[in-house]
């Protein structure tokens, strides 16, 4: 059966799905987008996600389109019609909408074009994470606006492409001596058996995982703090995380080729990542 994607009010095959090249998302990457799971059939964190969306388009001057329950009921729906019962991560996109002629003051007048589509996690990114990936720092050469979640992705493209190209999985990103997260992840570190995240600002991505794990780290007493991260920290520390929807708690266990801690996934990883893993098998059965 062909893949069903969201467009736009319809459900319809995914080759079939058009925009119009007028469309600002195609000619300025003018939108935005969120990434979520969704486990047995249960949206991961909707909420969560429905609010940092509605807060990346009010950034961008674009009305949120629908409410909380519209998205519950569009996006259950589309999990539903999926070929598949694997768990599976939706992508979801706003952008502007066509105009008429291509000018970068927005139109008044432009109703926004909204796409959904889900795709199965990966099954490998569990393996991944219990072998552990690689990671290298590069310097942040993004704009001052990582927290919004914009389409316009070129920067981290070509930041994830480096980290592929040197054999690993991640660039951990640093700006003005501080680490703030990865290409397409949050970082956490432990020192001296504390965990610690940078706080959210306009340079990070105030990311889902992340606060969760925040959460999960305060309902279970782990020693926990969020302060900035200096570039200096990542080689004295004990373990090094990065977070994401999809790729869950990655656990990094060589950084620019030198081994972090024992150069393997550590036990404070393998403590989160179990409080992780049946907060979701919990979700699973609600
Ligand atoms: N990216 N920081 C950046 C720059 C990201 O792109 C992401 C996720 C995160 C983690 O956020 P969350 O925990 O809410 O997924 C942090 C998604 C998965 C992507 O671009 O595909």
């Amino acid at each position: 059966m062909q893949q069903l994607v969201y467009l736009n009010g319809e459900f319809i095959p995914k080759d079939q799905a058009r925009i119009s090249v007028m469309d600002r998302g195609f000619l300025f990457g003018d939108g935005v987008y969120e990434v979520l799971p969704a486990f047995g059939g249960k949206l991961f964190r909707l909420k969560e996600h429905v609010n940092r969306l509605n807060n990346s388009l009010n950034s961008i001057y674009i009305t949120p389109p629908y409410s909380h329950t519209e998205w519950e009921d569009i996006l259950t729906q589309l999990v539903k019609l999926q070929a598949t019962t694997a768990d599976s991560y939706i992508y979801l996109q706003i952008t502007r909408g066509a105009a008429a002629v291509r000018d970068h003051v927005i139109p008044p007048q432009i109703s926004p074009t909204i796409f959904a589509m889900a795709n199965p996690i990966p099954t490998t990114n569990a393996a991944n994470n219990a072998r552990g990936i690689g990671a290298i720092t590069r310097n942040d050469f993004r704009w001052e606006r990582c927290d919004i979640k914009a389409i316009t992705l070129l920067a981290n493209v070509l930041l994830r492409q480096e980290a592929m190209e040197a054999g690993t999985t991640e660039a951990i990103l640093i700006r003005d001596g501080q680490a703030v997260e990865g290409a397409a992840s949050n970082l956490f570190i432990v020192r001296s058996g504390v965990m610690i995240t940078p706080p959210t600002s306009n340079y990070l991505l105030p990311g889902i995982t992340r606060d969760l794990i925040l959460e999960l780290a305060a309902v279970n007493n782990i020693p926990h703090k969020v302060e900035p991260i200096a570039a200096a920290d990542l080689t004295q520390a004990e373990e090094i995380w990065m977070t994401s929807s999809v790729r869950e708690i990655m656990p990094v266990i060589h950084l620019d080729g030198v081994r972090v801690g024992m150069g393997i996934p550590g036990p404070h990883w393998q403590h989160i990542n179990k409080l992780y893993q049946s907060f979701k098998a919990n979700v699973r059965l609600s």
